[in-house]
């Protein structure tokens, strides 16, 4: 195993544990709702909102345990968004990570209970006093997840999704969508995680951020071109669905080597803003190649 799959393992089996832990035990009241949230949140997905935000930190030499409570409520937000994005309103998805999505394997009614409950559960651990080395920042980091959720992130960009379904976007158009429903939370993850240590100085601000908006519009490019190309088995998620329901993704504009070309391009850039960061970067570095080289 690569150095960067066992760190990746690491980040992983560290997540699990933390998610178990923060969320409300399934045996406490409304047990439905509570066992929701843990079937939807435990037991799968990749955890790169987490890895950013760990290789961030990293990276600047942040502690331990304030990085797990940022990386938590990142990925709690996510799950939210796919749960909901699953929904029969929206992409009516019926597997996620493997497993019946959650209105499948619960009903509509509880899938949007668990993303509303999810969201706020995040905020709740990201607010709680004393688990930051310094207050200001952390601060920043409640007013960048929020923005990142909203309608001016993830929200707009999930908003923009369901009004292009069945039509043609231009690549401007495209970039938009793409850059809010999925590179905002990357770039949330990262920068909290860069946060999470304190103010960040100018300069590794600047890398940060330049880097996430690359890897965060790389993600969705390779996340269109995965849906095409791999099987359900491997996605852990319906394949094909995006030309089934007439989405307007990369693929309706470019071919798919024109898509793997412009995704290796956001790399180069992406690894490019790191260099002021140097070897301490390191980990960013792996996530981004992971990203657009990855076959799930
Ligand atoms: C899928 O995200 C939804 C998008 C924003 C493209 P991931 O590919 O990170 O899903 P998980 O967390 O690994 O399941
Ligand atoms: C999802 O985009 C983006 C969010 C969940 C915010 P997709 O609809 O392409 O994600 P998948 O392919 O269902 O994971
Ligand atoms: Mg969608
Ligand atoms: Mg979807
Ligand atoms: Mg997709």
């Amino acid at each position: 195993m690569s150095d960067f799959a066992q760190w990746a393992r690491q980040v992983q089996e560290r997540m699990e544990t933390a998610l178990a832990l923060a969320l409300p035990p399934a045996s406490i009241a409304p047990t439905r709702l509570h066992e929701a949230m843990r079937y939807v949140t435990l037991g799968g997905g990749k955890r790169v909102r987490p890895m950013l935000a760990f290789a961030a930190g990293e990276a600047v030499g942040a502690d331990q345990t304030p990085l797990t409570a940022a990386a938590c409520a990142v990925e709690l937000i996510h799950v939210y968004s796919l749960t909901h994005d699953d929904l029969p309103c929206m992409d009516d998805d019926q597997l996620r990570r493997g497993k019946p999505t959650c209105h499948v394997e619960y009903d509509e009614a509880t899938a949007m209970l668990v993303g509303d409950a999810l969201q706020s559960h995040a905020f709740e651990i990201l607010s709680q006093p004393g688990l930051f080395p310094d207050p200001a920042s952390q601060v920043e980091m409640l007013h960048v997840l929020a923005q990142a959720s909203g309608s001016r992130g993830m929200c707009g960009g999930q908003a923009v999704d369901l009004a292009s379904t069945g039509r043609q976007l231009d690549l401007a158009e495209l970039e938009f969508m793409h850059i809010h429903k999925t590179g905002a939370l990357i770039r949330a993850a990262t920068l909290m995680g860069g946060l999470s240590g304190g103010p960040l100085t100018s300069e590794a601000r600047a890398s940060l951020e330049h880097y996430a908006k690359c890897i965060g519009l790389a993600f969705q490019v390779m996340d269109d071109v995965l849906d095409a190309e791999a099987d359900t088995a491997t996605l852990g998620k319906t394949a094909g669905k995006d030309a089934a329901q007439g989405k307007a993704t990369y693929l309706s504009l470019m071919s798919h080597k024109e898509a793997r070309d412009y995704a290796r391009g956001l790399l180069d850039d992406a690894l490019s803003s790191l260099r002021p960061l140097g070897d301490a970067s390191r980990r960013l570095a792996d996530i981004a190649r992971f990203i657009v080289e990855r076959s799930y």
